[in-house]
């Protein structure tokens, strides 16, 4: 496989309905997921189907995460699901800080917290940042750099290359269009600078490569231009990863781009 492949992340969020529907998209990803080499692939259904997903994945290509864990280990927290749960029901990779989550109260000490957690457990943490607004006063610059900052407090250097981080700008979620793919650049640049001077990786001796994946509205017409001209290491992708069809698409342009 290519040094840095591409990571390709379907977050599926509260869908599909049913068991029967689950199997049918992660078979249908299945296939072309195992084909591109050069391309990592991450499908994260609703936790209810984490074992079924990940019964069908689970290799070098093609792997399961989670949507979201608990802030604690273990104990009365009624419908809350624990980094070790998840870890043993086949999931190797976590959302974390997903701005609908963020939007429900999750705050950057919480984001933190589970993304602690999920190190700990064994899980590679997908950590979410993204500003509201892209102000013309580029203040979601140092939003940007807060939520990096935050997320981060207390990860130790051994735990950076398992981390990945998204960039979703909060207004191109659901939204009719994605982020242009010169602004994806700038936005990745800031973010691994921002990471390159809090670990001072630049002095290193081993070289670190931080994933930084980009999502809002991604879909196969703008995959080529984010990756290239964006230089996103990868995407996270929400309603296109229900559609086995249009998912397989986005992963063969990646596996090319
Ligand atoms: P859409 O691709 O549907 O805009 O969702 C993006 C997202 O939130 C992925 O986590």
């Amino acid at each position: 496989m290519k040094k840095n492949p591409k990571i390709i992340v379907g977050n599926w969020k509260m869908n599909p309905q049913t068991l029967d529907e689950a199997k049918r998209i992660a078979r249908g990803v299945k296939k072309t997921a195992e084909e591109v080499k050069k391309v990592i692939t991450i499908m994260c259904p609703p936790t209810v189907f984490t074992s079924a997903v990940a019964s069908l994945s689970n290799n070098r290509y093609l792997y399961t995460g989670v949507q979201n864990i608990f802030t604690e280990t273990h104990g009365a927290y009624t419908g809350e699901i624990s980094a070790d749960m998840a870890r043993n029901a086949g999931a190797r990779f976590v959302i974390v800080g997903h701005s609908e989550r963020r939007r429900m109260g999750e705050t950057d000490a919480v984001v933190n917290k589970k993304i602690l957690l999920a190190l700990t457990s064994g899980l590679n943490p997908i950590i979410c940042i993204g500003e509201e607004n892209h102000d013309r006063d580029g203040h979601y610059l140092s939003v940007i750099k807060e939520q990096v900052h935050a997320a981060l407090q207390n990860v130790a250097l051994v735990d950076i290359p398992r981390i990945v981080i998204a960039y979703e700008p909060i207004w191109a979620v659901g939204a009719d269009k994605a982020m242009n793919a010169h602004d994806v650049h700038v936005m990745t640049i800031l973010i691994r600078k921002t990471i390159i001077d809090l670990y001072k990786l630049r002095k290193q001796p081993k070289q670190i490569h931080i994933p930084v994946l980009y999502g809002g509205s991604v879909d196969p017409t703008n995959t080529a231009g984010i990756l290239t001209e964006g230089s996103a290491d990868g995407l996270l992708v929400g309603r296109q990863s229900l559609d086995p069809k249009a998912f397989s698409d986005i992963l063969r342009i990646a596996n090319a781009a």
